[in-house]
């Protein structure tokens, strides 16, 4: 099968997935990109059938990122080869890479190449490292393996739907994997109790009002002009504003930092399957 055109589409506020999918695009080299970013907006566009698309979405709660599917619900395929791909702060990706072939399978594409790759993980900070610093060189070497393969057998066997939940699984081990729910069932239990909201905080005396976090911010919870104040009923709580501010005014004390950084410290592998 000869490609035509490519189309990458992500949702991605901390830049993580939308590193791995231009790094797979380049693996396909596809002439002719048009890039679809989900992160700002509603994206709409139709994928013809000679044509590629690459889809990138963070994992939130082992699910994939539910705003993500909203703003994609109008993309539309014609029995388009599509790749799959989830990126996933190295704890575990659960059933996002399903979800998302599920999803742009309702839309008219079919999954030809799924992967769940690691990205430095939303709540990551100097104190609390949790896969720091990826994708790094190495994994956007391997998404672009990933994608020379996927379009080496789109080119010899044309488009071959392949079940996204063949893709293995992550191995945490059974220890850390029980102080996590452990951790996340206390967790739950205290908030039923004594619900507190844990949000983003910004310091008066650190921020510049440079405007930065209100054009990051995927949700529009930080106003112009009024960039002390987070709307937590907006907030998704990204990071997009915490990791981008340059004058590191903004914070967001996960309650989940420390003990996905205590349990889930090895280097997770990237997972592909073509
Ligand atoms: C609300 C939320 C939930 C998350 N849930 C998970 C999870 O279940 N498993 C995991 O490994 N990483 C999880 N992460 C980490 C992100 O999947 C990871 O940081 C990803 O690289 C972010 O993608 P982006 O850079 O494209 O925004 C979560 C992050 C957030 C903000
Ligand atoms: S990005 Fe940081 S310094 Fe700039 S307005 Fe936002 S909080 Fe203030
Ligand atoms: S305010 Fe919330 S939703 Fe907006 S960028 Fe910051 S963490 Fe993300």
């Amino acid at each position: 099968m000869e490609l035509n055109g490519s189309h990458i589409c992500c949702f991605s506020p901390t830049g993580t997935s939308r590193r791995v999918a231009e790094a797979v695009g380049r693996g396909m080299n596809v002439p002719q990109t048009l890039f679809h970013d989900a992160t700002h907006g509603e994206v709409c566009f139709t994928a013809a059938a000679d044509s590629v698309a690459i889809f990138a979405v963070p994992v939130y709660g082992g699910h994939a990122a539910p705003l993500a599917l909203q703003r994609m619900e109008k993309i539309r395929g014609d029995g388009t080869p599509a790749v799959v791909i989830v990126v996933y702060g190295n704890r575990d990706h659960g059933s996002a890479a399903r979800e998302l072939s599920a999803f742009v399978a309702q839309r008219g594409f079919v999954t030809v190449g799924v992967g769940a790759f690691v990205g430095e993980h939303s709540y990551s900070t100097s104190r609390y490292p949790i896969a720091a610093g990826r994708p790094d060189e190495r994994d956007c070497r391997e998404a672009e393996a990933f994608g020379r393969a996927v379009a080496a057998k789109l080119a010899s066997h044309g488009v071959r739907r392949i079940d996204a939940a063949a893709l293995p699984g992550v191995r945490n081990g059974m220890l850390s994997t029980w102080r996590f729910l452990r951790f996340v069932l206390g967790y739950r239990r205290k908030q039923k109790h004594h619900p507190a909201r844990v949000a983003v905080e910004t310091s008066a005396e650190r921020c510049t009002h440079c405007g930065h976090c209100v054009e990051v911010c995927p949700t529009e919870a930080v106003a112009a002009g009024d960039e002390l104040h987070t709307d937590a009923s907006r907030c998704i709580r990204c990071c997009a504003c915490v990791k981008g501010c340059p004058a590191g005014a903004r914070s967001y004390d996960s309650p989940f930092a420390p003990v996905l950084s205590h349990n889930f410290p090895q280097r997770k592998p990237n997972r592909t399957k073509v």
